[in-house]
């Protein structure tokens, strides 16, 4: 539904998006991960029709967005990553002022903004004024705001930020709602946990590269053959850490509190391990697996240390 072949762009001088190639499929709630500066918001423009790129092609539902940008923005719903507020207007006079832009009148106008304040939970809220909602419902609004026109692809710059927990929750339930009715979502963060549940794919980008693509297990699996232990001891964590990192096939033993991580690559003895230490009067106090996570993948990833 979204392909990007080569996609690049060039500020001045600077590559802020760098021959970017990927493939986001029909029904995928893709995630796109960078920390701050990757070129999330650069390449999102692009899709969006608002940026050109300088060399390279995007293409949504086979239209490029280059040649065809009204097309394109006919079946994509973008939110930006900031957007204004509407003083003294209400919640349902900013969607029906954004319905009539559209084209939208009468009948099918008054339903077109019932069903979207239905699916965004915003019609005990359609007479208070904008400028009055906090932020969680503000991003509902501006979610309502870009489904009007019933658009195939939604594309949304960095949605999660800045909403408190409750309001991310409804968020993420709001996203599978709009993954069953057969939406194409294509959303950005710079905190991938924030995404890791709710997104059946993801790109992870840094410095205007991609560094991985594909299902959050393919991600893990390809670049984690590596497991992490967590050590905790009654005393002298140091010490154990010191001699976890001479074992073999032990990558890396780091203290952390009262606890040694340590990162094992497979076939790494455990229990001779733990007997090592006890027989150095380490005295263990708890052992536990760690799940090597899509935060350790990222931070890894985003290290560089994958290419
Ligand atoms: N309008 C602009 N002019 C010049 N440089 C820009 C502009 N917008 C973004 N950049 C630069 O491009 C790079 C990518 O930025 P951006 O796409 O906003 O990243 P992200 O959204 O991932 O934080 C950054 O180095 C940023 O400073
Ligand atoms: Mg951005």
């Amino acid at each position: 539904m979204i392909e990007l072949d080569r996609l690049s762009k060039t500020y001045d001088d600077a590559l802020a998006v760098d021959r970017l190639s990927f493939t986001v499929q029909t029904g995928d709630i893709f995630g796109f991960i960078g920390p701050n500066g990757a070129g999330k918001t650069t390449t999102i423009k692009i899709l969006a029709t608002l940026l050109d790129p300088t060399a390279g092609a995007a293409r949504i539902d086979g239209m490029s967005v280059v040649d065809e940008p009204e097309a394109v923005r006919r079946i994509v719903g973008f939110m930006p990553d900031y957007y204004g507020v509407y003083d003294g207007i209400s919640v349902w006079e900013f969607l029906d002022f954004f319905a009539a832009t559209y084209g939208l009148r009468g009948a099918q106008r008054r339903k077109v903004v019932e069903d979207v304040m239905a699916l965004t939970d915003l019609a005990p809220l359609r007479d208070k004024l904008m400028v009055s909602l906090s932020k969680g419902m503000k991003q509902r609004a501006c979610l309502a705001k870009i489904l009007l026109h019933d658009p195939k692809v939604l594309i949304l710059d960095e949605p999660a930020a800045g909403l408190d927990p409750r309001a991310r929750i409804e968020f993420r339930m709001l996203l599978k709602e709009l993954r069953s009715m057969g939406k194409t979502v294509f959303l950005s963060s710079h905190i991938l946990t924030e995404l890791a549940d709710v997104c059946n794919r993801v790109a992870i980008l840094e410095r205007g590269r991609l560094v991985a693509a594909g299902t959050v297990d393919e991600i893990v699996a390809g670049i984690a053959p590596v497991r992490a232990w967590r050590f905790t001891l009654a005393a002298e964590a140091p010490r154990a850490a010191e001699l976890c990192s001479k074992f073999a096939k032990v990558r890396a033993a780091t203290v952390e509190g009262n606890a040694v991580r340590v990162e094992v690559e497979e076939g790494c003895e455990i229990p001779a391990l733990v007997k090592v230490l006890a027989l150095a009067d380490l005295p263990i106090v708890g052992l536990a697996e760690e799940k090597i996570g899509l935060e350790d993948v990222f931070m890894r990833t985003t290290k560089g240390e994958v290419a």
